[in-house]
Protein backbone atom coordinates (compact mmCIF):
# COMPACT_ATOMS: atom_id res chain seq x y z
CA UNK A 1 0.00 0.00 0.00
CA UNK A 2 1.44 3.15 -0.61
CA UNK A 3 -0.02 6.98 0.03
CA UNK A 4 -0.71 9.80 -2.53
CA UNK A 5 -1.33 12.86 -1.09
CA UNK A 6 -2.40 16.19 -3.28
CA UNK A 7 -1.03 19.24 -2.34
CA UNK A 8 -1.41 21.55 -5.74
CA UNK A 9 -3.94 23.61 -6.18
CA UNK A 10 -3.99 27.21 -6.69
CA UNK A 11 -6.14 28.00 -3.12
CA UNK A 12 -8.29 30.79 -4.97
CA UNK A 13 -11.32 30.73 -2.45
CA UNK A 14 -8.97 30.71 0.27
CA UNK A 15 -7.58 34.54 -0.55
CA UNK A 16 -5.68 36.54 0.32
CA UNK A 17 -3.54 33.99 2.69
CA UNK A 18 -3.24 31.68 -0.25
CA UNK A 19 -1.23 34.94 -2.23
CA UNK A 20 1.58 34.20 0.00
CA UNK A 21 1.18 30.53 0.91
CA UNK A 22 0.10 26.99 -0.13
CA UNK A 23 -3.26 26.20 1.41
CA UNK A 24 -2.26 23.26 2.22
CA UNK A 25 0.07 24.82 4.79
CA UNK A 26 -1.86 26.75 6.27
CA UNK A 27 -2.06 25.81 10.09
CA UNK A 28 -4.96 24.37 12.38
CA UNK A 29 -3.95 23.91 15.61
CA UNK A 30 -0.54 25.39 14.91
CA UNK A 31 0.06 22.24 12.36
CA UNK A 32 -0.02 22.86 8.34
CA UNK A 33 -3.41 21.16 7.87
CA UNK A 34 -0.89 19.01 4.94
CA UNK A 35 0.12 17.31 8.28
CA UNK A 36 -2.53 15.89 9.30
CA UNK A 37 -3.02 13.62 6.42
CA UNK A 38 0.21 12.74 5.89
CA UNK A 39 0.07 11.91 9.98
CA UNK A 40 -2.97 9.40 8.76
CA UNK A 41 -1.59 8.11 6.28
CA UNK A 42 1.52 6.92 8.31
CA UNK A 43 -0.73 5.96 10.64
CA UNK A 44 -2.24 3.39 8.79
CA UNK A 45 1.07 1.71 8.34
CA UNK A 46 1.85 3.26 4.72
CA UNK A 47 5.47 3.95 4.89
CA UNK A 48 5.86 5.06 1.03
CA UNK A 49 4.21 8.46 -0.17
CA UNK A 50 4.16 10.31 -2.86
CA UNK A 51 3.27 14.02 -2.48
CA UNK A 52 1.22 16.45 -5.76
CA UNK A 53 3.40 19.31 -5.99
CA UNK A 54 2.28 22.45 -8.50
CA UNK A 55 5.34 24.79 -9.69
CA UNK A 56 3.63 27.80 -7.39
CA UNK A 57 3.96 26.31 -4.17
CA UNK A 58 6.14 22.90 -4.72
CA UNK A 59 9.04 24.27 -3.21
CA UNK A 60 7.06 25.50 0.43
CA UNK A 61 5.39 22.38 0.60
CA UNK A 62 8.51 20.13 0.25
CA UNK A 63 10.41 22.72 2.52
CA UNK A 64 7.86 22.31 4.87
CA UNK A 65 7.37 18.18 4.88
CA UNK A 66 10.84 17.17 4.14
CA UNK A 67 11.86 13.84 3.18
CA UNK A 68 9.06 12.30 5.66
CA UNK A 69 11.94 11.26 8.32
CA UNK A 70 10.31 13.49 10.66
CA UNK A 71 7.41 10.41 10.44
CA UNK A 72 9.87 7.66 9.65
CA UNK A 73 8.49 7.68 6.24
CA UNK A 74 9.84 8.25 3.03
CA UNK A 75 7.99 10.67 0.78
CA UNK A 76 8.43 11.27 -2.88
CA UNK A 77 7.41 14.86 -4.84
CA UNK A 78 5.82 14.63 -7.85
CA UNK A 79 5.34 17.41 -10.05
CA UNK A 80 1.74 18.28 -11.81
CA UNK A 81 2.28 21.07 -14.33
CA UNK A 82 -1.24 21.50 -14.40
CA UNK A 83 -4.25 21.95 -12.36
CA UNK A 84 -5.90 19.13 -14.63
CA UNK A 85 -8.33 17.39 -11.95
CA UNK A 86 -7.82 14.55 -9.08
CA UNK A 87 -7.16 12.11 -11.76
CA UNK A 88 -5.18 14.17 -13.56
CA UNK A 89 -3.27 13.73 -10.33
CA UNK A 90 -3.07 9.89 -10.41
CA UNK A 91 -1.75 9.45 -14.02
CA UNK A 92 0.77 12.23 -13.09
CA UNK A 93 2.00 9.83 -10.05
CA UNK A 94 1.67 6.40 -12.45
CA UNK A 95 5.44 5.60 -12.14
CA UNK A 96 5.83 6.29 -8.39
CA UNK A 97 2.36 4.59 -7.46
CA UNK A 98 3.12 1.36 -10.12
CA UNK A 99 0.55 -1.60 -9.37
CA UNK A 100 0.12 -0.93 -5.76
CA UNK A 101 -2.94 -0.08 -4.30
CA UNK A 102 -2.85 3.40 -2.84
CA UNK A 103 -4.94 5.63 -0.47
CA UNK A 104 -5.64 9.07 -1.80
CA UNK A 105 -5.68 12.30 0.79
CA UNK A 106 -6.67 15.21 -0.49
CA UNK A 107 -4.06 17.78 1.37
CA UNK A 108 -6.57 20.66 2.35
CA UNK A 109 -8.95 17.45 4.43
CA UNK A 110 -8.81 16.93 7.40
CA UNK A 111 -10.82 14.00 9.32
CA UNK A 112 -10.95 12.54 12.75
CA UNK A 113 -10.12 9.07 14.08
CA UNK A 114 -7.63 7.90 11.58
CA UNK A 115 -7.90 5.75 8.25
CA UNK A 116 -6.53 2.59 9.75
CA UNK A 117 -9.98 0.40 9.12
CA UNK A 118 -10.09 1.75 5.85
CA UNK A 119 -6.78 0.52 4.57
CA UNK A 120 -7.40 -2.51 6.88
CA UNK A 121 -10.86 -3.51 5.11
CA UNK A 122 -9.14 -2.81 1.89
CA UNK A 123 -6.40 -5.28 2.28
CA UNK A 124 -9.51 -7.86 2.95
CA UNK A 125 -10.18 -8.02 -0.32
CA UNK A 126 -13.28 -7.33 -2.50
CA UNK A 127 -13.06 -4.48 -3.65
CA UNK A 128 -11.50 -1.84 -6.38
CA UNK A 129 -11.88 1.22 -4.70
CA UNK A 130 -13.17 2.66 -1.31
CA UNK A 131 -14.84 5.51 -0.84
CA UNK A 132 -16.03 7.55 2.50
CA UNK A 133 -19.23 10.00 2.40
CA UNK A 134 -21.09 12.71 4.91
CA UNK A 135 -24.30 14.49 4.71
CA UNK A 136 -22.80 18.23 3.88
CA UNK A 137 -26.08 21.33 3.78
CA UNK A 138 -24.21 22.18 0.19
CA UNK A 139 -23.39 18.74 -1.89
CA UNK A 140 -23.77 21.19 -5.08
CA UNK A 141 -19.72 22.02 -4.01
CA UNK A 142 -18.98 18.25 -3.87
CA UNK A 143 -18.73 14.47 -5.56
CA UNK A 144 -22.00 13.09 -4.45
CA UNK A 145 -23.36 9.78 -4.44
CA UNK A 146 -26.78 8.31 -5.04
CA UNK A 147 -27.22 4.89 -3.04
CA UNK A 148 -29.41 1.84 -3.49
CA UNK A 149 -32.04 0.62 -0.79
CA UNK A 150 -29.30 -1.61 1.40
CA UNK A 151 -26.61 1.47 0.92
CA UNK A 152 -24.47 0.64 -2.05
CA UNK A 153 -23.41 3.21 -4.38
CA UNK A 154 -25.00 3.49 -8.01
CA UNK A 155 -23.97 6.77 -9.17
CA UNK A 156 -21.57 9.28 -8.40
CA UNK A 157 -21.71 12.60 -9.84
CA UNK A 158 -19.12 15.67 -9.53
CA UNK A 159 -20.84 18.82 -8.27
CA UNK A 160 -23.89 18.05 -9.47
CA UNK A 161 -26.73 20.98 -9.84
CA UNK A 162 -29.47 19.17 -8.72
CA UNK A 163 -28.25 16.49 -6.53
CA UNK A 164 -29.80 13.08 -5.61
CA UNK A 165 -28.37 13.22 -2.01
CA UNK A 166 -27.01 15.35 0.60
CA UNK A 167 -23.97 12.44 0.84
CA UNK A 168 -20.90 14.20 -0.02
CA UNK A 169 -17.40 12.30 -1.35
CA UNK A 170 -15.49 12.81 1.51
CA UNK A 171 -11.08 13.34 0.12
CA UNK A 172 -10.23 9.94 1.01
CA UNK A 173 -9.83 7.48 -1.63
CA UNK A 174 -8.30 3.95 -1.13
CA UNK A 175 -7.67 2.53 -4.78
CA UNK A 176 -6.80 -0.93 -6.36
CA UNK A 177 -4.65 -0.59 -9.79
CA UNK A 178 -7.49 -1.20 -11.38
CA UNK A 179 -8.62 2.60 -11.68
CA UNK A 180 -5.25 3.21 -13.89
CA UNK A 181 -7.17 1.76 -16.82
CA UNK A 182 -10.31 3.53 -15.88
CA UNK A 183 -8.37 7.01 -16.07
CA UNK A 184 -6.49 6.28 -19.35
CA UNK A 185 -10.29 6.01 -20.83
CA UNK A 186 -11.72 9.38 -19.70
CA UNK A 187 -12.55 12.15 -20.59
CA UNK A 188 -12.37 16.00 -19.00
CA UNK A 189 -15.69 17.23 -17.43
CA UNK A 190 -17.61 20.36 -18.57
CA UNK A 191 -14.88 22.09 -16.04
CA UNK A 192 -12.45 20.72 -17.79
CA UNK A 193 -10.69 18.38 -15.02
CA UNK A 194 -10.45 15.10 -15.11
CA UNK A 195 -12.63 13.89 -12.26
CA UNK A 196 -11.55 11.02 -9.61
CA UNK A 197 -15.92 11.06 -9.49
CA UNK A 198 -15.95 10.19 -12.73
CA UNK A 199 -13.28 7.18 -12.76
CA UNK A 200 -14.96 5.62 -9.84
CA UNK A 201 -18.05 5.89 -11.27
CA UNK A 202 -16.12 3.93 -14.56
CA UNK A 203 -15.35 1.23 -12.15
CA UNK A 204 -18.89 0.84 -11.13
CA UNK A 205 -19.97 1.02 -14.77
CA UNK A 206 -17.33 -1.63 -15.22
CA UNK A 207 -18.80 -3.88 -12.65
CA UNK A 208 -15.71 -3.40 -10.18
CA UNK A 209 -16.40 -3.47 -6.10
CA UNK A 210 -16.70 0.06 -4.91
CA UNK A 211 -17.43 0.21 -1.10
CA UNK A 212 -19.20 3.39 0.26
CA UNK A 213 -19.04 4.39 4.36
CA UNK A 214 -19.99 7.12 6.10
CA UNK A 215 -17.49 9.19 7.91
CA UNK A 216 -17.83 8.19 11.65
CA UNK A 217 -16.46 11.34 13.14
CA UNK A 218 -16.16 14.35 11.42
CA UNK A 219 -14.34 15.86 8.21
CA UNK A 220 -13.67 19.06 6.94
CA UNK A 221 -12.33 20.05 3.50
CA UNK A 222 -10.22 23.63 4.48
CA UNK A 223 -11.78 25.46 0.86
CA UNK A 224 -13.13 28.53 2.78
CA UNK A 225 -11.98 30.78 5.41
CA UNK A 226 -14.73 29.62 7.63
CA UNK A 227 -13.91 25.77 7.46
CA UNK A 228 -10.89 26.69 8.36
CA UNK A 229 -11.96 28.57 11.94
CA UNK A 230 -14.21 25.31 11.87
CA UNK A 231 -11.80 22.83 11.43
CA UNK A 232 -9.52 24.90 14.20
CA UNK A 233 -12.41 24.09 16.35
CA UNK A 234 -12.71 20.57 15.64
CA UNK A 235 -9.19 19.88 16.19
CA UNK A 236 -9.23 22.01 19.49
CA UNK A 237 -11.88 20.07 20.80
CA UNK A 238 -9.85 17.24 21.09
CA UNK A 239 -6.76 18.66 22.81
CA UNK A 240 -5.50 18.09 26.55
CA UNK A 241 -3.91 21.06 28.42
CA UNK A 242 -0.33 21.46 28.44
CA UNK A 243 1.47 24.39 29.91
CA UNK A 244 4.70 24.86 29.43
CA UNK A 245 5.20 28.77 28.55
CA UNK A 246 5.56 30.91 31.43
CA UNK A 247 2.35 32.44 32.75
CA UNK A 248 2.44 35.03 35.39
CA UNK A 249 -0.45 36.49 37.22
CA UNK A 250 -3.07 35.19 34.44
CA UNK A 251 -5.83 32.51 34.72
CA UNK A 252 -5.44 29.41 32.39
CA UNK A 253 -8.81 27.74 32.40
CA UNK A 254 -10.15 24.75 30.42
CA UNK A 255 -7.92 22.82 27.46
CA UNK A 256 -4.88 24.86 26.65
CA UNK A 257 -1.48 24.62 25.38
CA UNK A 258 1.25 26.71 26.24
CA UNK A 259 4.53 25.76 24.17
CA UNK A 260 7.90 26.61 25.81
CA UNK A 261 9.18 29.98 25.15
CA UNK A 262 5.20 31.23 25.21
CA UNK A 263 4.51 34.07 27.88
CA UNK A 264 1.01 35.03 29.52
CA UNK A 265 1.21 38.00 31.59
CA UNK A 266 -1.70 39.70 32.88
CA UNK A 267 -4.36 38.06 31.11
CA UNK A 268 -7.03 35.54 30.85
CA UNK A 269 -6.96 32.42 28.28
CA UNK A 270 -10.11 29.82 28.48
CA UNK A 271 -9.52 26.88 26.40
CA UNK A 272 -9.50 25.16 24.44
CA UNK A 273 -7.12 27.12 22.67
CA UNK A 274 -3.30 27.01 21.26
CA UNK A 275 -0.77 28.92 22.10
CA UNK A 276 2.64 28.38 20.21
CA UNK A 277 6.38 28.69 21.22
CA UNK A 278 7.38 32.21 21.88
CA UNK A 279 4.09 33.78 21.41
CA UNK A 280 3.75 36.41 24.15
CA UNK A 281 0.11 37.15 25.23
CA UNK A 282 0.06 40.67 27.44
CA UNK A 283 -3.17 42.47 29.22
CA UNK A 284 -5.29 40.77 27.03
CA UNK A 285 -8.10 37.71 26.93
CA UNK A 286 -7.84 34.74 24.31
CA UNK A 287 -11.36 32.90 24.55
CA UNK A 288 -11.99 29.47 23.28
CA UNK A 289 -10.82 27.80 19.77
CA UNK A 290 -8.32 30.26 19.21
CA UNK A 291 -4.85 29.45 17.91
CA UNK A 292 -1.91 31.97 18.56
CA UNK A 293 1.01 31.49 16.57
CA UNK A 294 4.60 31.22 16.82
CA UNK A 295 6.45 34.69 17.99
CA UNK A 296 2.91 36.22 17.52
CA UNK A 297 2.06 39.39 20.62
CA UNK A 298 -1.22 39.93 21.78
CA UNK A 299 -1.15 43.25 23.80
CA UNK A 300 -4.27 44.86 25.26
CA UNK A 301 -6.75 42.92 23.34
CA UNK A 302 -9.35 40.20 23.29
CA UNK A 303 -9.52 37.25 20.84
CA UNK A 304 -11.85 34.83 20.10
CA UNK A 305 -12.61 31.92 17.56
CA UNK A 306 -9.78 33.05 15.38
CA UNK A 307 -6.76 31.31 13.89
CA UNK A 308 -3.71 34.29 14.10
CA UNK A 309 -0.60 32.84 12.10
CA UNK A 310 3.29 33.20 13.35
CA UNK A 311 4.77 36.18 13.92
CA UNK A 312 2.00 38.93 13.90
CA UNK A 313 0.95 41.58 16.24
CA UNK A 314 -2.23 42.34 17.55
CA UNK A 315 -2.21 45.32 19.98
CA UNK A 316 -4.92 47.69 21.65
CA UNK A 317 -8.04 46.87 19.50
CA UNK A 318 -11.01 48.74 20.72
CA UNK A 319 -13.39 45.79 20.20
CA UNK A 320 -13.27 41.75 20.21
CA UNK A 321 -11.69 39.63 17.18
CA UNK A 322 -14.21 37.05 16.12
CA UNK A 323 -13.95 34.56 13.57
CA UNK A 324 -10.89 35.94 12.06
CA UNK A 325 -7.90 34.56 10.16
CA UNK A 326 -5.09 36.86 10.67
CA UNK A 327 -2.16 35.97 8.46
CA UNK A 328 1.72 35.97 8.93
CA UNK A 329 3.55 38.67 10.38
CA UNK A 330 0.21 40.60 9.75
CA UNK A 331 -0.09 44.15 12.61
CA UNK A 332 -3.18 44.98 13.70
CA UNK A 333 -3.63 47.96 15.73
CA UNK A 334 -5.96 49.70 17.04
CA UNK A 335 -6.87 53.10 18.93
CA UNK A 336 -6.83 51.43 22.40
CA UNK A 337 -9.40 51.64 25.04
CA UNK A 338 -8.25 55.16 26.19
CA UNK A 339 -8.91 56.22 23.03
CA UNK A 340 -11.99 54.28 21.74
CA UNK A 341 -12.52 55.31 17.98
CA UNK A 342 -14.70 53.89 15.19
CA UNK A 343 -12.12 53.98 13.04
CA UNK A 344 -9.35 50.94 12.48
CA UNK A 345 -6.01 51.85 10.65
CA UNK A 346 -4.41 48.73 8.77
CA UNK A 347 -2.70 47.16 5.78
CA UNK A 348 -4.01 43.78 4.57
CA UNK A 349 -3.38 42.48 1.12
CA UNK A 350 -5.81 42.19 -1.68
CA UNK A 351 -9.02 40.20 -0.92
CA UNK A 352 -8.60 40.90 2.70
CA UNK A 353 -12.11 40.72 5.09
CA UNK A 354 -11.88 42.65 7.88
CA UNK A 355 -15.51 42.69 10.41
CA UNK A 356 -15.28 45.14 13.46
C1 LIG B 1 -12.80 17.44 -4.71
C2 LIG B 1 -13.54 16.32 -5.40
C3 LIG B 1 -14.95 16.16 -4.80
C4 LIG B 1 -14.86 15.95 -3.31
C5 LIG B 1 -14.04 17.08 -2.66
C6 LIG B 1 -13.75 16.76 -1.21
O1 LIG B 1 -13.42 18.66 -5.00
O2 LIG B 1 -13.60 16.59 -6.79
O3 LIG B 1 -15.59 15.05 -5.39
O4 LIG B 1 -16.17 15.93 -2.77
O5 LIG B 1 -12.77 17.24 -3.31
O6 LIG B 1 -12.95 17.74 -0.60
P1 LIG B 1 -12.58 20.01 -5.35
O7 LIG B 1 -11.71 20.28 -4.17
O8 LIG B 1 -11.81 19.69 -6.60
O9 LIG B 1 -13.62 21.07 -5.56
Amino acid sequence: MKGLILSGGKGTRMRPLTFTRAKQLIPIANKPNLFYGIEDVVGAGVSEIGIIISPDTGDEVKAAAGDGSRWGVRITYIMQHEPRGLAHAVLTARDFLGDDAFVMYLGDNILSGGIGHLVEEYQRGGAAAIVLLTPVPNPQQFGVAELNESGQVVRLVEKPKEPKSDLALVGVYLFGPQIHGIIDGLEPSWRGEYEITDAIQGLLDSGQGVIAHQVRGWWKDTGRPEDLLDANRLVLSHITADLQGEIVDSQVTGEVVIEPGARINRSTVRGPAHIAADAVIEDSYVGPYTSIGRGTAVHSSEVEYSIVLDGSEIRDLPTLLDASVIGQEVQLVGPGSAKRRKALTVALGDGSRVQL
